[in-house]
């Protein structure tokens, strides 16, 4: 990952690019979108969970006894913006089997632009874990803004929000809305077109992996 500035992370990672030109493609259909954007989840979560804190504990091995890390500190939360969060979703809990999900319900209105919340459910406490907030998409930044704002309101504190593709735009109205929260992008594109679709973007995401329109 790259660090553009504090609390924004750019991954660099071969793999995360060579996925992200396949999903771009026109010609990739929702089998593989589908596959690949767990698949991207998954190696983003990776490099984003680098930060995880630690604890030895003492283990006997068939050679020695030896003290050895384990996981420590907070448990996670998951929580995908509906629809196309979802397909993150599998690829997330594969690397951390034992995470809550939640769920956060937005959908922009094509016209305005503007996001409207129809639902939201968090594992409670929220304040106790590391909440990961996915997208695949960071346009405006307006769903982001207001899921996060959202979950603060229910008491998340350490919160990240991994996108698989973000405009200059997103990211900035994220970062400024919320500078604590940490922001993982699979890749920053060049531009919202008029419409807020990103470019060169993939399309619409949710449609393109439910297989909708
Ligand atoms: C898409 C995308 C994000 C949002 C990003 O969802 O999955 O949630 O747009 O745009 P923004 O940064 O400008 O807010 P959409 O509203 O199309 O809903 P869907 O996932 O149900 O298709
Ligand atoms: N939402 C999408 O799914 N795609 C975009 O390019 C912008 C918002």
């Amino acid at each position: 990952m790259i660090q553009s500035e504090k609390n924004v992370f750019i991954s660099n990672h071969p793999l995360i690019k060579h996925k992200i030109t396949i999903l771009r493609s026109i010609t990739t259909g929702t089998n593989e979108f589908r596959q690949l954007v767990e698949e991207i989840a998954m190696l983003l979560g990776y490099e984003a969970l680098s930060d995880l804190e630690l604890k030895d504990i003492d283990v006997e091995t068939p050679i020695t006894k030896c003290k050895s890390p384990i996981l420590a500190g907070r448990k996670l939360a998951i929580v995908p913006i509906l629809r196309a969060g979802l397909g993150m979703v599998t690829g997330l809990t594969s690397l951390t089997p034992s995470a809550k999900i939640g769920h956060i319900g937005m959908y922009r209105d094509e016209e305005t632009l503007e996001p409207h919340e129809y639902f939201c459910k968090l594992p409670k406490p929220i304040s106790e874990r590391v909440i990961f907030v996915c997208d695949p998409m960071l346009a405006t930044g307006g769903s982001a803004v207001d899921a996060i704002n959202l979950v603060k309101e229910k008491g998340g504190i350490k919160i990240k929000f991994l996108c698989i593709i973000a405009a200059p735009e997103g990211v900035k109205r994220l970062h400024e809305a919320h500078p604590d929260v940490q922001i993982y992008i699979g890749n920053l594109d060049e531009k919202l077109n008029e419409k807020g679709y990103i470019v060169p973007g993939l399309g619409d995401a949710g449609d393109r992996i439910f297989g909708t329109k």
